[in-house]
């Protein structure tokens, strides 16, 4: 039975692969999960899985040395899952310190504590040990040819202190993988969306500000491209990179679903009406007239968009779920958990919201 250690499981991406591990391969894993429980970080995002017997959560911080090592003395790990990192452009924009701290130091700690506990005497690595560091398209800078794409020889053009502070981390990775032979791959993925996704990124935020006939925030001429993916979809992308990348490699992952922000919202905006009954009341709230373009994010990146060929090429993985019908089932799951979107919008997201959009 392989142990898996999954770092930042608490937050969006890494629930959703922790339940899409649990469905794949059930009991014949083991799962434990480190999160420091940040803002982003949410226990009720685990909760159908509290209390298999084949998952464990540990409150600790990547940052932190001695617990970290600690888990790896303590447990045979045979996978690093490693997703904790401080993941929202703006919150970088106004407080890049803790970005530096966590995704560069807190990776440079997790990579020690594995190289510790792997390294054999002679430098060497104990056979089948794989770390996985999951990064982001946003590395690369941006586009302004539309057709151009990121691949994984592009080179790195960070520009927000989040995508300088991802970029730094993922030189580390490479550093060990080079220096050390450290048995790593990177994979650097698109925007997600999908259940679970904490209401400041777009996609969410749209959804539970329309349903309450709240002010539609578009930054700039909202023209900016994302490639959007669904969250499950990435989830599956770095199992099989984990299972099947070769040594060493980096591995782009996208949608092939770039679209302008504005035209998410107007789809946001077309399937909530599409799904809503005549008689709910938060049908009549749903406007369009709820938009509202805002000053631009500072130093606000034009496009993003990832060819995943070599993903496709050399591991057999490409996106699955169509963005119509992954947006549905994202809102569907907004439905289904109103008490999930109350209790992480109650308190401080509230003073952050005021602080960002006033
Ligand atoms: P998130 O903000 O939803 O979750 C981050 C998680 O990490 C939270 O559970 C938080 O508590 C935990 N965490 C933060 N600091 C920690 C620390 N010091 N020690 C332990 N745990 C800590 O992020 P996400 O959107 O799920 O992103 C996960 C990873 O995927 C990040 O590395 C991000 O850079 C990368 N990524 C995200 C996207 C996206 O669209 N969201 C796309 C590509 C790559
Ligand atoms: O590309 C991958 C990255 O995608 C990840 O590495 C990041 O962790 C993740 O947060 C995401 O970054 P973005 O900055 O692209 O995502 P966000 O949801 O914050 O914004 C998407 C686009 O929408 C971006 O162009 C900014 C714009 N936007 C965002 C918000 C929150 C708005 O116009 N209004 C808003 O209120």
């Amino acid at each position: 039975m392989k142990t898996y250690l999954v770092t930042g499981g608490a937050g969006f991406i890494g629930s959703n692969y922790i339940h899409y591990m649990f469905r794949k391969y059930n009991n014949s894993i083991r799962i434990l999960n480190v999160d420091a429980l940040t803002y982003a970080g949410n226990p009720e995002n685990l909760k159908d899985v509290e209390n298999r017997e084949n998952y464990s959560f540990i409150h600790a911080d990547i940052r932190d040395k001695d617990a970290i090592s600690k888990i790896f003395r303590e447990n045979e790990i045979d996978r690093v899952v490693h997703f904790a990192a401080e993941s929202h452009v703006d919150r970088s924009i106004k407080n890049p310190e803790i970005f530096v701290e966590t995704n560069v130091l807190g990776t440079l700690v997790m990579l020690n504590c594995a190289k510790d506990a792997w390294e054999l005497p002679d430098g060497s690595f104990k056979e089948g040990k794989k770390f996985l560091h999951v990064s982001t398209d946003e590395v690369y800078g941006s586009l302004d040819n539309l057709t151009d794409y990121f691949y994984e020889t592009t080179p790195y053009d960070p520009h927000s202190p989040y995508s300088a502070s991802k970029a730094s981390s993922d030189f580390l990775v490479k550093a060990y993988i080079d220096t050390y032979h450290f048995p790593a791959n990177i994979t650097n993925c698109s925007n997600n969306y999908g259940p679970y996704q904490f209401p400041e990124k777009l996609i969410p935020l749209i959804i539970n500000n329309a349903l309450q006939g709240k002010e539609l925030p578009v930054y700039g001429d909202g023209k900016n491209v994302r490639d959007w993916l669904y969250v499950e979809d990435h989830a599956k992308g770095i199992d099989m990179v984990q299972e099947l990348g070769r040594p060493g490699e980096t591995y782009n992952i996208g949608g092939h679903n770039e679209k302008q922000n504005i035209e998410i919202i107007h789809i946001i905006l077309d399937t909530l009406r599409e799904m809503l009954s005549d008689d709910d009341p938060r049908k009549a709230l749903v406007s369009d007239d709820l938009i509202r373009f805002v000053t631009d994010r500072k130093g606000h990146d034009r496009r993003y968009a990832i060819a995943p060929d070599k993903i496709k090429a050399e591991i057999g993985w490409e996106p699955e779920t169509m963005f119509a019908e992954g947006i549905k089932k994202t809102i569907q799951w907004y439905f289904e958990h109103e008490d999930w979107m109350r209790n992480v919008t109650s308190g401080d997201y509230q003073k952050y919201y005021e602080e960002m959009y006033k």
